[in-house]
C-alpha cells in the first residue's frame, strides 16, 4: 500500500487544486500498488490535529479549473513553529505523530515560502517530503515559476486595464496596489501587461518628486492621466535609509492604511491633483486559473506525482529554464527570489518609457 499524505499551506492561489490533480492523477496511473490518499484540511493544522480524509480519485476529477483548494488552508507562521499551542501542544512533534500513526509514505506540500521553511524541517526531522512551489507572488527561490503567479497578473492586469478608461474620463492619477509586500513580481508583471506608466516595487526604492515629474511630463505631453501600479511592499529612498527597527516603528504609528494612500496624499499635496486608489487586494488570488496555470501545474503535480512513485524525497518540484526538474528543500527554503532592478525585463520596461520611480 501506498499511502500519501497531501496538504496545501500559507495564502491560497488560483492553480492548487489543479496541482493536486496533476499529482494525484500520476501517482493512481502509475502506482504498482494500491494507493491511499490522506487530505489533511487547512494545511499544516490538519496534520498537527490529524484532522484530514481519505480521498479518492473521484475528488481529484473536474478541478482542473477551479480556484481555491479543496483541501482549505491556514496560515501557520513558521517562526511560531517550535511554539507550543495555546494548549501546550508540541506542534513539530504531533506532525510527526500524525504521519507515524498513518504510515504515510510520504508527505505532498504545496506552499510558498513560509510553508516550505517548514516542509524543509519536516524533511530534516526525518518525514519524506515533496513539496510544490506555490504563490502568486512568484518569489520562491531556486524557481523560475510558481504557480498561481500567471493567474494573479491576469486579475491584477484586468484592474489595472479597467482603470485606464475611468482614469481617462475624470484626467486623475489612479495608484492600483497589487499585492507583493517583499517583492515586487506581480506589479511588475501586471504593470507591464497594462501599460501602467508608473511601477512601484520594493526592490527598487521610489522618489516621490521623480513619481511627479512622470505625471507633470505627461500632462504636458497632453495625457489626462496617470496611472501607477505600487506594491503592497513599494518603499521609498528615504525610508530604505531607515534602519530595519526605525521603518518598523514608522509602520506602527503609520497614518496611512497602506503605502498607496501615502504616495497618493503626497501627490496631492505636491500637485494639486486629484489621485484615487483602488485596491484589487484578494481578488488576485481569486477565481479560475488561466490556461498557463492549468498547463503548469498539471506538469509540476505529473513530476510531483512521478517523485512519490520513484521516492524521490527532500525535494521541491521546480521550473528551470524551461524544465521541470527538482533542488533539494535544504536549498530552497528560506531564500527569497527577488527582481534584480538590473535585469533584463526592468531595462526593456524602461526603455518603453515606464518609470520606476527612482
Ligand atoms: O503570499 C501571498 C499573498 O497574497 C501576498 O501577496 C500578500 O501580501 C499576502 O499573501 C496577503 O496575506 P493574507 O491573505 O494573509 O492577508
Amino acid at each position: 500500500m501506498l499511502r500519501v499524505g497531501m496538504l496545501t499551506s500559507g495564502g491560497d492561489c488560483q492553480a492548487l487544486n489543479a496541482t493536486m490533480r496533476g499529482v494525484v492523477k500520476t501517482i493512481l496511473n502509475n502506482s504498482k500498488e494500491p494507493v491511499e490518499i490522506y487530505g489533511f484540511e487547512d494545511g499544516y493544522k490538519g496534520l498537527i490535529y490529524g484532522q484530514f480524509r481519505l480521498l479518492t480519485g473521484d475528488d481529484f476529477s473536474g478541478i482542473l479549473s477551479h480556484g481555491g483548494t479543496i483541501l482549505g488552508t491556514s496560515r501557520v507562521p513558521f517562526k511560531t513553529i517550535d511554539e507550543p499551542d495555546e494548549n501546550g501542544v508540541n506542534k513539530v512533534e504531533a506532525m510527526k505523530q500524525t504521519y507515524h500513526k498513518l504510515r504515510l509514505n510520504c508527505l505532498v506540500i504545496l506552499g510558498g515560502n513560509g510553508s516550505l521553511k517548514t516542509a524543509n524541517r519536516l524533511s530534516e526531522e526525518g518525514l519524506n517530503v515533496v513539496a510544490l512551489p506555490k504563490t502568486i507572488d512568484n518569489d520562491i527561490y531556486g524557481t523560475d515559476m510558481t504557480f498561481g503567479f500567471h493567474s494573479a497578473v491576469n486579475v491584477a492586469s484586468n484592474a489595472i486595464e479597467c482603470i485606464h478608461t475611468t482614469a481617462n474620463s475624470h484626467g486623475r492619477v489612479f495608484i492600483v496596489e497589487i499585492m507583493g509586500h517583499k517583492v515586487g513580481w506581480l506589479p511588475l508583471y501586471a504593470g507591464i501587461a497594462s501599460g501602467a506608466d508608473v511601477i512601484l516595487i520594493p526592490e527598487i526604492p521610489y522618489d516621490i518628486d521623480k513619481v511627479i515629474d512622470v505625471i507633470e511630463e505627461r500632462d504636458r505631453n497632453g495625457s489626462r492621466f496617470t496611472i501607477i501600479a505600487v506594491a503592497e511592499g513599494a518603499i521609498s529612498k528615504k525610508d530604505a535609509e531607515l534602519s530595519k527597527k526605525d521603518y518598523k516603528k514608522k509602520l506602527t504609528n503609520y497614518e496611512f492604511p497602506s503605502v498607496s494612500y501615502e504616495i497618493a496624499a503626497a501627490i496631492e499635496e505636491k500637485t494639486g491633483r486629484e489621485v484615487r486608489v483602488t485596491v484589487p487586494g484578494h481578488t488576485q488570488r481569486g477565481g479560475s486559473p488561466v490556461p498557463y496555470d492549468r498547463i503548469f501545474a498539471t506538469r509540476i503535480g505529473a513530476v510531483g506525482g512521478k517523485m512519490v512513485i520513484d521516492k524521490e524525497y527532500g525535494y521541491m518540484v521546480t521550473y528551470l529554464s524551461r524544465v521541470v526538474t527538482k533542488v533539494p528543500l535544504s536549498e530552497v527554503a528560506g531564500k527569497l527570489k527577488y527582481v534584480d532592478p538590473e535585469s533584463d525585463i526592468v531595462q526593456e520596461a524602461r526603455l518603453i518609457g515606464i518609470s520606476f520611480g527612482d
